[in-house]
């Protein structure tokens, strides 16, 4: 036997059941609301206090791309080229927009999207176009121009100690051979 009281259809029902059944509908007090509010207060600072500490995560991404750029572009990938590029450019933006003002050790502070925009605009456009063009040459300089705009903002903002290099190997072992 098929147990038809309990069909999708009967749902409306059982909400108007529920709702009659609940004690008389009180109007939310004021000192409620006020707690209310507080607690979304709270959970919204934490929030984003959370979104503020993932900046060096975003930029550990951030490095993991553009490392693996570095390999599909010389050895000619240039699909996977074009992937690793946006991921990139996509995670530069993101880790500005998480936290776009940097408090510099020592006072003041550092406004971090002339940075990421300088980057987009010149390393990243040239690294498009030498991946466009198929241009292994190309590619390599407009690379190692990029990096000096990863550490011109990693200065500004007091960090000059972290220095990138063209990496040795790949970090995805899946997709990409060392040279
Ligand atoms: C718009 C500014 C800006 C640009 C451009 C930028 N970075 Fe960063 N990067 C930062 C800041 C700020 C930190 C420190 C984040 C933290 O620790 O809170 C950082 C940290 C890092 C770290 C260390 C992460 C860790 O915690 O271990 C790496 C790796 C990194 N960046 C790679 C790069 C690479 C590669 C590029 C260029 C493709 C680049 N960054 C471009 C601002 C930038």
């Amino acid at each position: 036997m098929t147990n038809t009281f309990l069909t999708p259809q009967c749902l409306p029902l059982f909400v108007v059941v529920l709702l009659g059944a609940l004690p008389g509908t009180a109007v939310p007090q004021d000192a409620t609301i006020q707690s209310e509010l507080e607690a979304l207060r709270k959970q919204v600072e934490e929030l984003s206090n959370l979104a503020v500490r993932t900046q060096s995560h975003i930029m550990v991404d951030v490095e993991y791309h553009f490392s693996n750029l570095w390999f599909a572009g010389r050895n000619e990938q240039w699909e996977l080229a074009s992937f690793y590029l946006r991921e990139t450019d996509s995670h530069l933006r993101w880790t500005v927009r998480v936290r776009p003002v940097r408090s510099i050790r020592g006072g003041g502070s550092v406004d971090l999207q002339p940075f990421q925009q300088s980057i987009e605009q010149s390393g990243f456009a040239q690294l498009e176009s030498a991946i466009e063009q198929e241009d292994v040459d190309e590619f390599e300089a407009a690379y190692r121009r990029t990096l000096t705009q990863c550490h011109a903002c990693h200065q500004a903002t007091g960090f000059a100690y972290l220095e990138h290099h063209i990496p040795e190997m790949p970090l995805s072992p899946l997709m990409l051979q060392p040279e």
